[in-house]
């Protein structure tokens, strides 16, 4: 057994996951002794690489791609996000108790969004690019922010008018095929939770997307701006961001989950940033 608290996160690739340096900023910034790595499980041995990592003291894990909707089938308990995200990426493992499961993506964009980029989202038309996981796990705490319509457009026109079913209790939303994004007034707020800027592809989007002084944000992050991400600001949008800022802020959340101590995210973010700019300045 570790002489301090051990953490990890579980994925497939984890190669490039920031997620051990950003917990590591986290628990020299708030004096707390833990030890928390990355760690590859095959595709199939999810359950097992769960069981191995508990049975070695292990107190938390965080889920990563693709592992997101099985984790959720392996908790114990679920948090009512988690629930209704049908998405696991927080586990709290606690001695003799049973395994609960939590899903801190959707608040880690809102506060994003709303805190870090300062944006107000009452009242606004905002759209949602994909009806995958990443989409799914948003949508709640996007419609609990009040906007005046949300809209999720992908390319498979079925999952985004599912998705939309799913959550219309929680207010104003539409699923529609991308390609009739042509015939929908402009949007104040673009968000891309598909998985195309991970493979660097461009999405066929129409020219009059983004209404003036819109904000578009990617989910994915990197050194360059995304392939979205350029193409939003080429067509209107005043405020560009990837999801750098969302990736450090779902931490801190489990981190609050697994610690009671909430750390701060604005110089974990800068620095981050500045180290994924650095090969290319
Ligand atoms: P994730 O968990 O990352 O959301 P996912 O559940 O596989 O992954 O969903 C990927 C999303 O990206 C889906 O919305 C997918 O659209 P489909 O539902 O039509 O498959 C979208 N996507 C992936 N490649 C795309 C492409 N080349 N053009 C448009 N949408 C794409």
């Amino acid at each position: 057994m570790s002489a301090v608290d051990l953490y990890a996160v579980m994925g497939n690739p984890i190669g490039h996951s920031l997620s051990p340096a950003i917990h590591t900023q986290f628990a020299e910034q708030t004096d707390q002794a833990l030890d928390y790595r990355a760690m590859l499980v095959p595709v199939d041995g999810l359950a097992d690489a769960i069981a191995r990592f508990r049975a070695e003291g292990g107190r938390g894990l965080n889920i990563t791609v693709p592992f997101k909707q099985e984790a959720y089938t392996l908790a114990d308990r679920l948090t009512p996000r988690a629930q209704r995200a049908g998405a696991v990426n927080t586990l709290c493992f606690t001695p003799g108790q049973s395994v609960l499961g939590d899903t801190t993506d959707g608040v880690g964009l809102l506060t994003d969004l709303q805190q870090n980029l300062g944006l107000t989202l009452a009242a606004r038309r905002v759209l949602v690019l994909g009806a995958g996981g990443a989409a799914r796990g948003v949508l709640q705490p996007l419609l609990e922010a009040a906007p005046e319509a949300l809209v999720i457009a992908n390319r498979t026109a079925q999952r985004a008018e599912q998705l939309a079913r799913t959550f219309s209790e929680f207010g104003p939303i539409d699923g529609i095929g991308i390609d009739a994004l042509g015939r929908q007034a402009a949007f104040d707020v673009l968000i891309n939770a598909t998985s195309t800027s991970l493979g660097g592809a461009a999405l066929e989007l129409p020219d009059h997307l983004a209404a003036p002084g819109a904000v578009a944000y990617d989910m994915v992050y990197g050194a360059r701006p995304t392939p979205f991400l350029e193409w939003a600001a080429a067509h209107g949008a005043d405020l560009c961001a990837d999801g750098l800022g969302m990736l450090v802020e779902q931490a801190a959340e489990s981190f609050l989950l697994w610690r009671g101590v909430r750390p701060q995210t604005a110089p974990v973010i800068s620095r981050l940033r500045a180290q994924l700019r650095a090969p290319y300045a």
